[in-house]
């Protein structure tokens, strides 16, 4: 017998998410940009959806979810979105134990020149919140860490690290990728400003990961 044990790099589909994919791709076809009936179906789905994900992260602004193909482009979407806001080079903190979906932009950031700090974790693979505060500068203008991580599942103390830099007026990014939908979150009480997550870690699809972006809960 084969046992599948990969469930951090993608989950198998329930039943009932296959049968609802089958019912959206034989009714909801049609281009959601279109204004006929075919487009309109199309365009209402993917509002329930948005609905949906809004209700599973409490977000009281539906409208700040942005729907991307994978975790990797919703990452991407979050870092160099809020890198671009800025006409020259400042500073940004992430932890030494993201993903290669930040990890890899934060390294092109700074080949043009943007100054990183890379929180080291202790032997629990966990961050200590005292390094935030001293890594935090003047020029510091995002803080993006990894929730639960990709490869050992550790969970770092989010709460605390986003209300330090909250209290620094500088923005909180997480990839929770690994989390939503497996733990609940709650952005009303969690301080991030953009959330990143997707459904294949919880037996949803694989071509629907999504970004949140937060102005609406900062
Ligand atoms: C924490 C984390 N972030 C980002 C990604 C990238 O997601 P995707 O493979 O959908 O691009 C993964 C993938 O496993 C992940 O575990």
């Amino acid at each position: 017998m084969q046992i599948y044990l990969d469930h951090s790099a993608t989950t198998p589909p329930r039943p009932e998410v296959i049968a609802k994919m089958q019912a959206v791709m034989a009714e909801a076809w049609g281009n959601p940009s279109s204004l006929h009936v075919w487009g309109q179906r199309s365009a209402m789905a993917i509002e329930v959806a948005r609905l949906q994900v809004a209700q599973l992260i409490n977000a009281p602004h539906p409208e700040s979810i942005i729907f991307t193909a994978g975790g990797t482009e919703a990452d991407n979407l979050a870092l160099l979105g809020i890198a671009r806001q800025y006409e020259t080079p400042q500073h940004l903190v992430i932890s030494s134990v993201e993903h290669a979906a930040i990890a890899e932009p934060v390294r092109q950031l700074e080949q043009q020149g943007w100054q990183v700090t890379r929180l080291l974790v202790n032997s629990q693979g966990r961050l200590n919140p005292i390094d935030l505060v001293a890594a935090l500068q003047s020029n510091t203008v995002l803080v993006s860490i990894i929730y639960g991580q990709s490869e050992v599942g550790t969970l770092q103390p989010l709460a605390e690290l986003a209300h330090i830099a909250k209290a620094h007026r500088v923005l909180v990014h997480t990839d929770a990728v690994q989390v939503a939908g497996r733990l609940p979150i709650d952005v009303e009480q969690l301080p991030v400003d953009l959330l990143s997550c997707r459904p294949t870690n919880s037996t949803g699809p694989k071509e629907a990961a999504h970004c949140t972006s937060g102005k609406g809960w900062s």
